[in-house]
C-alpha cells in the first residue's frame, strides 16, 4: 500500500513544479474596457455609468435596451457633441435602431453631458473608430 502514496506525492510535486509557468500569464482584459479611463475622464465615466450604461452598456458597448455608442454611427462627424446634448435634454425618437425611443435624462445637466461625451469620445478612439 506504499506505492500509490508515493506516486501521489510525486504527482503533486509535478503539479507544483509546473505551477509557476501558469501563473506568469495574466488573464486577458475584459472585452470593451481595454484599459482604465485616464484620471481626467473618471467623472465622465462615473456619470456615464450612472445615467447611460443601463442602456448603452458598460464601456458603451450596448445592451438589449440600447445601441452601442462605441460605433461608427456615433463618431464625431455623424453625431457631434450637440447630438449628445440633444439626446440627454430631449430624448431620442427611435430612428437608427429597433430599441425604441430614448427618454430624456433629467439627472444630467449640460456640464455632465460634456464630461460624458469626452469619455465616450475616448472610448471611441480606443476602439479605433476615429
Ligand atoms: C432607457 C435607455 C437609455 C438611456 C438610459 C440612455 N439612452 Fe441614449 N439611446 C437609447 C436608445 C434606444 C437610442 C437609439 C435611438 C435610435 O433608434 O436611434 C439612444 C440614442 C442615443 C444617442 C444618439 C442620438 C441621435 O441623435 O441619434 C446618443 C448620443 C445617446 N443615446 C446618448 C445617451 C447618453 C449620453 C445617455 C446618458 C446621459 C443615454 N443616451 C442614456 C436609450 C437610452
Amino acid at each position: 500500500m506504499k506505492m500509490p502514496q508515493i506516486l501521489g506525492v510525486g504527482f503533486i510535486a509535478f503539479l507544483l513544479s509546473t505551477a509557476p509557468a501558469c501563473s506568469q500569464s495574466e488573464p486577458p482584459p475584459p472585452q470593451g474596457v481595454a484599459s482604465p479611463a485616464p484620471a481626467e475622464l473618471r467623472d465622465g465615466e462615473q456619470k456615464f455609468t450612472a445615467n447611460c450604461s443601463a442602456c448603452h452598456g458598460a464601456g458603451g458597448v450596448g445592451t438589449k435596451q440600447g445601441p452601442p455608442l462605441v460605433h461608427k454611427v456615433y463618431e464625431p462627424n455623424h453625431h457631434g457633441d450637440a447630438a449628445f446634448q440633444r439626446a440627454a435634454a430631449n430624448g431620442v425618437k427611435s430612428h437608427h435602431w429597433q430599441f425604441g425611443d430614448m427618454p430624456k435624462i433629467d439627472a444630467v445637466k449640460p456640464d455632465d453631458v460634456e464630461q460624458i461625451v469626452k469619455y465616450v469620445r475616448w472610448l471611441q478612439k480606443q476602439a479605433g473608430i476615429f
